[in-house]
């Protein structure tokens, strides 16, 4: 097999993404190549190209296709979820609501979405179109449901894992699935590789709910602490919540117009509980889950670098 470089891989996405948002429109293209150009890991189309050389036609135009088209999807739905989240800072800078204004962001988020269609009408294979499809569509559902659940107090865990499985593994999932599917991976290595793509998507979203309470907005380049102010219930409040009455009473107290100090004061509480370790625990299950199926990968030389993706995410958390 070809050594995978994942310098490389990132520089030739990079081009990809540069040509793709170029527009007749200057307000579209400035805003999309302000998102572009502040950061971000590049972590799902890195996952494509991995996957891509699980079967026999490994890496080929597709695989770089569907990898571009991700990043812009996730970029897609990054411009949107800042929106919904009111948030002001992104990979660093300022947001695209922040920057232009609300119209601006959201029509960008559907350019971007529509850049990554075109990039993938060049693929035969109705079933990727389908997956993907089908994706988008849940991500909004997860996106959608974190309302229905806004300051529910009494909301189970089963409820959040179906929520981060819809907003943010899928996508993951659909990295793992569909690089597998572009090399013509047969139907029980792409169930595995869709498997891997889940458990490490699961952990994805626990870490990122970890470090709104455990990180900078330096370190991030996106606001902490915002997901309890908007309501969102995360994994390390509802553990809380299970072990510490108190806490509980104060959460429920919680909606948008209750005072600031409140949520200092359980934002600050969750800081310093259990809850954060057994968050991590959590999510570190949820690797451990990854890594048990990377090893039963037919493919012996994409292990190590599954494992060392998988290890550089684990490592966000510390
Ligand atoms: C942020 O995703 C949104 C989540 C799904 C948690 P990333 O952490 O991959 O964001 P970038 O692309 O690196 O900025
Ligand atoms: C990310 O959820 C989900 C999607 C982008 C669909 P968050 O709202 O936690 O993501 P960040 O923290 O703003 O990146
Ligand atoms: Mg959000
Ligand atoms: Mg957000
Ligand atoms: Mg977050």
């Amino acid at each position: 097999m070809s050594k995978i470089n994942g310098n490389q891989e990132i520089k030739t996405i990079e081009k990809r993404l540069q040509t793709l948002i170029q527009s007749q429109d200057s307000t579209l293209e400035s805003a999309a190549r302000h998102l572009l150009s502040s950061g971000g890991k590049r972590v799902r189309p890195l996952f494509v190209i991995l996957s891509s050389h699980v079967g026999p036609d490994k890496a080929n135009e597709s695989a770089y296709r569907v990898a571009t088209a991700l990043e812009l999807i996730h970029m897609a739905t990054l411009v949107h979820d800042d929106v919904i989240d009111y948030s002001d800072k992104r990979r660093g800078s300022w947001t695209i609501e922040k920057k232009w204004d609300k119209p601006t962001a959201i029509l960008t988020g559907n350019f971007l979405l529509a850049r990554a269609l075109e990039h993938l009408s060049f693929i035969e294979d109705a079933r990727i179109h389908e997956t993907l499809s089908y994706a988008i569509t849940e991500v909004c559902r997860g996106e959608l449901f974190q309302f229905q659940d806004q300051f529910r107090s009494n909301q189970s865990l089963t409820n959040y894992l179906r929520r981060i499985n819809r907003k943010t593994a899928l996508l993951i999932q659909l990295s793992t699935e569909v690089g597998a599917m572009t090399s013509g991976a047969d139907d029980k290595t792409v169930r595995m590789m869709k498997q891997i793509g889940h458990y490490i998507g699961m952990s994805f979203q626990i870490i990122d709910d970890i470090l709104d309470f455990t990180s900078s907005e330096e370190k991030l380049g996106k606001p902490v602490g915002s997901d309890l102010r908007n309501g969102h219930m995360t994994l390390p409040v509802l553990l809380e919540m299970r072990q510490n009455k108190d806490f509980k009473e104060k959460v429920s107290c919680l909606s948008s117009d209750a005072p600031t100090d409140l949520f200092i004061e359980c934002i600050q509480q969750v800081r310093n509980s259990g809850a954060i370790e057994q968050s991590k625990m959590i999510s570190a299950q949820y690797l451990n889950k990854a890594l048990k199926q990377v090893a039963l990968l037919p493919n012996e030389d994409l292990k190590p670098l599954f494992r060392k993706l998988i290890k550089r995410l684990q490592h966000r958390m510390r």
